[in-house]
């Protein structure tokens, strides 16, 4: 195959997309953002003593100094109270054998009967054997649109090592270095 038709063929198999994002598009706009890859992580709270968690990519690091993380709720979920007003909770980031885990708290909050977990000193319920997790204390929640932003600051890092669970356009896959 020459360089030529090898480029050919790269241009035919992407797909082209040009819009002005709209209240008419926002499949197509959701389907642009999920080409963004990303880890996927469980955030974890309590409520009265019961257990919450929700399956979340919209993980970033914001700051070291001092340690600053966010995270988003969406407005719409029934779990919007809980997660965007909870003082101390805790992200998660999967590991890459951990995508059932990422369906179960995709679909229901309470799920820790399928994982292994125990209360933090913070009376967080904090899952075990995820590659790492930050225990976070809420700062401030900032309006998003239809999310909110929520920014915390990390009081603790437990890192258990492990390869990370990745999500690209819906879909759980695996890392694989391009070097
Ligand atoms: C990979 C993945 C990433 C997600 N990321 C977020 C997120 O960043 N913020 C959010 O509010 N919901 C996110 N969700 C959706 C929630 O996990 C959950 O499905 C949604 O809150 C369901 O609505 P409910 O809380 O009303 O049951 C994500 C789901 C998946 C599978």
């Amino acid at each position: 195959m020459t360089a030529q038709s090898h480029q050919q063929m790269d241009n035919d198999d992407k797909s082209l997309m040009d819009f002005e994002p709209s209240s008419g598009n926002s499949r197509e706009l959701r389907n642009a953002l999920g080409r963004f890859g990303t880890g996927v992580t469980i955030v974890t709270a309590a409520k009265n003593g019961v257990p919450y968690g929700i399956t979340v990519n919209s993980f970033a690091s914001v700051s070291l100094d001092p340690a600053l993380v966010l995270w988003s709720p969406a407005k719409a979920s029934k779990r919007f109270d809980l997660f965007e007003s909870t003082e101390h909770y805790a992200i998660h980031v999967l590991d890459q054998e951990q995508t059932d885990l990422a369906s179960l708290f995709a679909r229901q909050a309470d799920n820790f009967d399928h994982c292994s977990w125990h209360w933090s000193d913070n009376g967080v319920p904090v899952i075990e054997n995820t590659v790492t997790r930050f225990e976070c204390e809420r700062i401030c929640s900032h309006d998003g649109g239809d999310h909110a932003i929520v920014i915390g600051k990390v009081s603790r890092v437990v890192s258990t090592g492990g390869d990370p669970l990745m999500f690209v356009g819906g879909q759980f896959g695996r890392f694989v270095s391009a070097t």
